[in-house]
């Protein structure tokens, strides 16, 4: 394990045996360090941050860089902001990107990261909530959008039976009246409707059991 992971990971030694579990089972399921690699320096935002173990690596990357969570979900709110208490480039607030950073000024963020989460939201606010992200950006800041692709693999539908168990069944992940997981070319048009230009499509499935796609987006014009 990289001694980066070892470091987050450390900070949840004191939490309940449930949310240790949870949090180890998202270090090994989803390619979060290949993520916080590519975002930049500066003020980032880590919108549905969950628990926070990606705000934990963006912030002890990379001690100058300013790392604010969001997560609408009161729960993992707590448990993130007990993970990460005395860190001093963190904060975490409880909302959904409109309710907390949108009071932020506009472009006043280098970077936006987004993992795992606009599968939850319906389609027909994908493009309400990528402007907001938009907005948030300086022009040529960076959005980093982990999603899970719906290429109908085996992988796929794996996938959606798994988040069908974490959301209804299990009700440890909350939605937002959304589960669609889409193909590359679906994305990518949603981000350059918003005003992104998409840089970079990586696939980052490999040696995981999902099909992990990251999309390397940039805040066009003024
Ligand atoms: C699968 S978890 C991913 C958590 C974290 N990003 C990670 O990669 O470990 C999805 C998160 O999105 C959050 N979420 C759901 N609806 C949201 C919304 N409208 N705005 C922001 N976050 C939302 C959930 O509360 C949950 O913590």
């Amino acid at each position: 394990m990289s001694e980066l992971l070892h470091q987050a990971l450390l900070r949840y030694d004191g939490l309940p045996v449930a949310e240790r579990f949870h949090v180890h089972a998202r270090a090994f399921s989803a390619p979060l360090l290949a993520l916080a690699a590519r975002t930049p320096g500066g003020r980032v935002a880590d919108i549905g941050c969950g628990h926070g173990l990606l705000t934990a690596l963006l912030a002890l990357a990379d001690p100058r860089r300013a790392v604010h969570g969001v997560d609408p979900d009161p729960r993992k709110v707590a448990w993130a902001r007990r993970a990460l208490a005395g860190q001093p480039n963190v904060r975490i607030a409880e909302g959904t990107v409109e309710e907390t950073l949108a009071r932020e000024p506009p472009g006043g963020f280098d970077a936006a990261v987004v993992c795992d989460v606009l599968y939850l939201l319906p389609e027909s606010k994908w493009p309400g909530f990528l402007s907001t992200v938009h907005g948030l950006l300086r022009p040529g800041g960076r959005l980093l959008l982990k999603e899970v692709e719906g290429d109908g693999s085996w992988k796929h539908r794996k996938a959606l039976a798994q988040e069908w168990v974490m959301v209804s069944l299990l009700g440890r992940t909350k939605a937002s009246g959304g589960m669609a997981l889409k193909p590359r070319g679906s994305l990518t048009r949603y981000l350059e409707d918003a005003g992104f230009a998409v840089r970079e499509v990586v696939d980052l499935g490999a040696g995981y059991t999902t099909p992990h796609v990251l999309y390397v987006a940039e805040r066009r014009g003024a």
